[in-house]
């Protein structure tokens, strides 16, 4: 008889202790914090959903790996680890690190677009967004109208709209348009997968018209692992097949290494376009480094060298998925509602749907995570009218998993809680603003219950 019970693919030889509160202690420390979880003590938290970047846990052999850098800084045998080990997997002849996802996508950027472009991207995420915006181009989110749907079970809702790209193409004309980028998983649609269908799609239609494809490739390992999972014919591929051959259909890719790099710092942007590696290069030494460690320590590029290798092996992204499913669909059988069907790196509540009593106006997605951190410790982030104002199409709360960090009995722990807020959800009370910086106000903002 096969076991169900999902364990951890590894045990744990160093421990950090997490401090629990009291209930009437985190009503205070709320209250300083203006019932802002962002402007909270880390201390005072007993479960960190903020975000799964750079929040992982290391293993053994990339602590080794982190011993074995080599700190010089030209040339450094760490950087050549670095290289062979993401060529490995993305086959682009151009490595450039960075020291995180944004600083390679600045430099994209910065490199191939201008003023009056148009950047097509399933959806872009929000510093990917702004760094578009910041070199004059527009960014536009072409996803499946299946993936705006929060209620519905589709097996790909991270796809991009193919006829949508053609339109947009046909509409703007192909030399307005400098690249085309997927993002995978989708990050802000709910941690959703793209399809190696529409991955092989969308480039069909980017060599009609010459334009190359670029993978936002934060989540690639999750990706890869749902293809295997959903997608027929590739039950018996390796996911590191499968990422291989994702990657096989693009041109480049930007990377925060702080997801499925599995390190707590770092990232990289790849091309096979000599003369734009030699311009991002250029732009690279202006303001993150030498290109051999390009902002990063030659113990980071070790870490990723190794992480990124790990990030891909198949009793760790079985476990991973698994675990972040049993969370979603948990509390989804106990009435919660949620982005379906559960992403691979975070669980999405619909706040509006959870607290239909609470206009958006009154930022339900913020009390909600106040309450959550009020019963039991918890620390979400509100991604909704707090964060987009009046652009906000939804008010959801991410529970991100940072990767081997919590264990089974922490996702039951997050379970109870959640399910004993969702019991008392009539009694939770909306939220106003008192104070909000000009722009990226949720950062800073403070607010009351109303
Ligand atoms: N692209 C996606 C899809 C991301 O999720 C992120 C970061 C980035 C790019 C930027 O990478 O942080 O290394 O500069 N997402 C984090 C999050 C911050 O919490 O979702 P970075």
């Amino acid at each position: 008889m096969p076991v169900k019970t999902i364990i951890e693919p590894f045990r744990i030889k160093s421990v950090e202790p997490i401090r629990w509160t009291t209930r009437a202690q985190r009503e205070q420390l709320l209250k300083a914090a203006h019932y802002n979880l962002f402007l909270l003590q880390a201390d005072d938290v007993l479960i960190d959903l903020l975000t799964d970047s750079g929040t992982g846990a290391m293993s053994t052999h990339q602590w080794a790996a982190v011993m074995e850098g080599d700190e010089s800084y030209a040339g450094s045998r760490s950087f050549d680890r670095f290289r062979s080990s993401v060529h490995d997997i993305v086959g682009y002849t151009h490595v450039i690190p960075t020291h995180q996802g944004r600083a390679a996508e600045r430099i994209l950027f910065g490199v191939a677009c201008k003023k009056g472009d148009v950047v097509p991207n399933n959806t872009h995420f929000d510093t990917t967004r702004a760094n578009v915006e910041f070199v004059g181009a527009e960014a536009v989110d072409l996803l499946i109208p299946e993936g705006r749907q929060p209620s519905l079970s589709y097996p790909f809702k991270g796809n991009m709209d193919v006829a949508g790209l053609e339109a947009l193409i046909a509409r703007v004309g192909r030399e307005h348009v400098p690249l085309v980028m997927l993002t995978v998983t989708n990050n802000s649609g709910g941690g959703q997968p793209v399809s190696m269908e529409n991955v092989r799609a969308v480039s069909a239609v980017c060599k009609r018209h010459n334009i190359p494809l670029y993978f936002d490739a934060c989540r690639f390992a999750e990706n890869a692992w749902f293809i295997k999972l959903r997608e027929p014919g590739y039950e018996n591929k390796t996911p590191k097949e499968i990422a291989q051959e994702m990657f096989r259909y693009g041109d480049g890719c930007t990377m925060s290494a702080k997801k499925d790099g599995m390190a707590n710092i770092g990232g990289f942007l790849c091309t096979n376009n000599d003369i734009l590696a030699q311009q991002e290069k250029d732009l690279l030494i202006l303001t993150e480094g030498y290109p051999t460690y390009g902002g990063l320590a030659g113990r980071d590029l070790e870490a990723i060298a190794v992480g990124i290798q790990e990030a891909l092996q198949e009793d760790y992204l079985r476990y991973r998925i698994a675990s972040t499913a049993y969370l979603g669909n948990h509390i989804s059988a106990g009435g919660v509602p949620i982005v379906q069907p559960p992403g691979g790196h975070a669980i999405y509540i619909d706040a509006r749907a959870f607290l239909p009593h609470i206009p958006s106006d009154q930022f339900p997605g913020v009390a909600l995570a106040a309450e959550l951190y009020l019963e039991g410790g918890i620390r979400s982030v509100e991604i909704g009218t707090l964060m987009f104002a009046a652009a906000a199409q939804m008010d959801l709360v991410r529970l991100a998993m940072p990767r081997r960090v919590y264990t089974q009995s922490h996702v039951d722990y997050l379970v109870e809680v959640i399910l004993e807020v969702y019991r008392k959800r009539e009694s939770i009370k909306g939220m106003r603003l008192s104070y909000e910086a000009p722009f990226l106000r949720h950062f800073t903002a403070h607010l009351e219950p109303v």
